[in-house]
Formats: C-alpha cells, sequence, structure tokens
C-alpha cells in the first residue's frame, strides 16, 4: 500500500515523462523566482555566475547541461558542444583549475539511446567532453540514470577511465546491485559519487523501503570510505551527512580524500555550514532550458518542494 506522499511521488514521476503535461506547465505563468531556486538559467553564462556566486563561500560546483533522452545525432553532438563550450567558458573565467567546476553528463543526452549504435555515439561524445576537460585542468563525472542503462554506463566509465582515469561515476543506493558495484569501484584515485538514486523502479532491482535504501546507502558509504577511492557524498540527508563524516574519521581520511555533494538551491545554509568546517562541498548547478524533467523528479523526492511548485502556479 502507498502513503500519500508515495502516491504524489509516483504520479509526479508520471508526469515528469509526459510531454503533453510539459507543455502545459511551459506555458503557463510558473513563478520564475520558484525555477531561478533550482536552475539559475538557460544560459551557460548563467551557470558559470552561479559557480562565481558558490565559490565566494568555498563550495565548489558539478555542473548539468539539462537535456536527456537525446532523440537524434545531431541533438547528441549539440549537447556535446554545450558541454565543450561551458567548459572553455569556465577555464577562461578561471573556474576549472584545481578542480573548482567539474561538469555532470547524461550518458542518454549524449546520444546512449539512440538505435543501433547509441553505445558508441555515447562515447565518442563523452571523450570528447573529456578532452575539453583535460584540457581546462578539470573532471569529468558520468550521472547514472534508470537501471536499464546501469551496465552501459559502468561499461563506458571503464572504457573512459584507460584514458581520463579521472573520470567519475555516480551509483545510486537504491539499486540491489549498487553494494557490489561499490566494491569494485573503489579502486585507487576512483571517484565514486553515491546518490540515494532519483528514478522509479521496480522492486525486482530495487528497495522500495526508504529505510532500506538509507541501510544500502550506509553499507555503500563504508565500503567507499574504508576503500582507495575518492568517495562523492551527494545526500541532503543530515543524518547520511554525520555517518559519512563518522566513517571518513574511523578511516583516517584526511579532509581533501572525500567531499559532499548537493544540489543546487538544495540546503544552502548546510552547504555553507559544512564548507565552513573544513569540508569539501561540492554543488550540482543544473542549467538549461529543459527544466522540465529535472524539476518534476526533485518534486517527487520532496512534496514539500511540490506545494511550493503548485502554489506558484496558482498565485502571480
Ligand atoms: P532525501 O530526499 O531522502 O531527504 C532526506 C532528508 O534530507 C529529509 O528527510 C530532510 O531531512 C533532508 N532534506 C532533503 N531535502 C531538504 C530540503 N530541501 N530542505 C531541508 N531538508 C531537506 N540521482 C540519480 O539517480 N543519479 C544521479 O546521477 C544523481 N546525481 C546527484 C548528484 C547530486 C550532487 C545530488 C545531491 C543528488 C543526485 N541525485 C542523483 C539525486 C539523488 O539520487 C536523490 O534523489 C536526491 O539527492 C534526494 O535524496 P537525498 O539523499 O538528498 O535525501
Amino acid at each position: 500500500t502507498m502513503g500519500p506522499s508515495e502516491l504524489l511521488r509516483k504520479t509526479l514521476l508520471t508526469l515528469a515523462a509526459d510531454t503533453r503535461v510539459r507543455d502545459l506547465i511551459e506555458r503557463a505563468p510558473v513563478s520564475r523566482t520558484v525555477v531561478r531556486r533550482y536552475v539559475p538559467g538557460a544560459y551557460d553564462t548563467d551557470a558559470v555566475a552561479a559557480v562565481a556566486e558558490l565559490r565566494a563561500t568555498d563550495r565548489r560546483a558539478t555542473i548539468d547541461h539539462l537535456g536527456e533522452d537525446t532523440t537524434d545525432r545531431a541533438q547528441a553532438q549539440a549537447v556535446t558542444q554545450a558541454y565543450v563550450s561551458l567548459i572553455d567558458l569556465l577555464a577562461a573565467e578561471e573556474h576549472t583549475h584545481g578542480g573548482w567546476a567539474e561538469v555532470s553528463v547524461k550518458l542518454s543526452a549524449v546520444g546512449q539511446l539512440l538505435p543501433d549504435e547509441g553505445a558508441a555515439i555515447a562515447l565518442e561524445n563523452v571523450r570528447i567532453i573529456c578532452a575539453a576537460a583535460e584540457r581546462a585542468g578539470t573532471t569529468v563525472t558520468v550521472d547514472m540514470e534508470d537501471h536499464t542503462t546501469t551496465d552501459a554506463t559502468l561499461a563506458a566509465v571503464r572504457e573512459l577511465r584507460r584514458d581520463y582515469p579521472w573520470v567519475g561515476v555516480a551509483v545510486q543506493a537504491y539499486l540491489h546491485r549498487t553494494e557490489a558495484d561499490c566494491r569494485d569501484l573503489a579502486a585507487a584515485g576512483s571517484r565514486v559519487r553515491l546518490c540515494k538514486g532519483a528514478y522509479n523502479e521496480p522492486e525486482t532491482v530495487a528497495f522500495q523501503d526508504d529505510d532500506e535504501v538509507d541501510k544500502s546507502f550506509v553499507r555503500c558509504l563504508r565500503i567507499l570510505m574504508d576503500g582507495a577511492g575518492y568517495p562523492m557524498v551527494a545526500s541532503h540527508d543530515p543524518r547520511l551527512i554525520d555517518i559519512a563524516t563518522a566513517l571518513a574519521e574511523s578511516a583516517g581520511r584526511a579532509a581533501d580524500s572525500f567531499e559532499f555533494q548537493m544540489l543546487y538551491g538544495i540546503r544552502p545554509e548546510e552547504q555553507r555550514r559544512l564548507a565552513d568546517r573544513g569540508h569539501r562541498m561540492r554543488v550540482y548547478i543544473p542549467y538549461g532550458e529543459e527544466w522540465y524533467g529535472y524539476l518534476m523528479r526533485r518534486m517527487a523526492e520532496r512534496p514539500t518542494n511540490a506545494m511550493l511548485f503548485v502554489r506558484s502556479l496558482l498565485s502571480r
């Protein structure tokens, strides 16, 4: 049986996939300030301005060019180009040196789901992005999408790491498989972003219960903190942040051997507090026109965000 917030979550995730609803909402007088809280703007210059603002309080950034489910090759190339110009712009503003600003890429946005050669096209495109990042002195992290793409994404990351060992990858604690993936990934230099997971997944592959997801998150955290890699703890959950801090300490980790990550606009005071206490803190900044799917997922995670959004739709 579903509780009300679970029902809302499932509904929002269904709406997120419905293009008619998206068109409706895109035409509605959505309050710009609500969208802007989570998405600083449509252009790379908006993302770069957000990076500068975060750096003023010692926060790092990873930037996501919004756009998933790319349906043709030209679109995949356009997204790739958008990343390259973004990285060049970040480098020109001196945000890439030392990895203060890096990029996050969804393989589906650069062609993974195209028929026949999707995997090869995505790999070719993400390589172009990695080459630009290397020139600029920074890194790339590959986002994790729904469970049908997990194997392909991990395979692409293994391939990329032959040339670019600093490529990071996200793993999702809600999947049953992730503990084993963490064991495989906890090698020297390996940048691994642990998150709970944002997609609507069946119980055959994923824990459904919040408590089970949290327990899995802690098991994965332990493996990553005890391992030789570079854990990136992506959560707003205060309990998990405390546990991560304690596990890092008992593993004898230095402050620069792991980092916390949160989403732009979510718990900004906590972001600053962690940075002030000497932790590495990185903020995930999405930018671009395609804010709809992104915001729908964020709201599905958090019913109060949905209420904020609904209210902004009703008032002008
Ligand atoms: P969750 O949403 O379960 O919240 C737990 C608790 O945190 C709440 O009970 C509350 O106490 C506190 N909290 C949360 N939001 C708050 C708010 N707005 N104000 C106050 N308190 C709040 N997913 C994915 O599938 N693939 C990916 O590649 C990524 N990448 C990624 C990068 C980064 C940097 C982040 C932060 C997240 C992702 N995600 C992701 C999303 C992730 O999987 C997950 O959906 C969200 O982070 C929400 O889960 P939390 O762990 O934040 O806690």
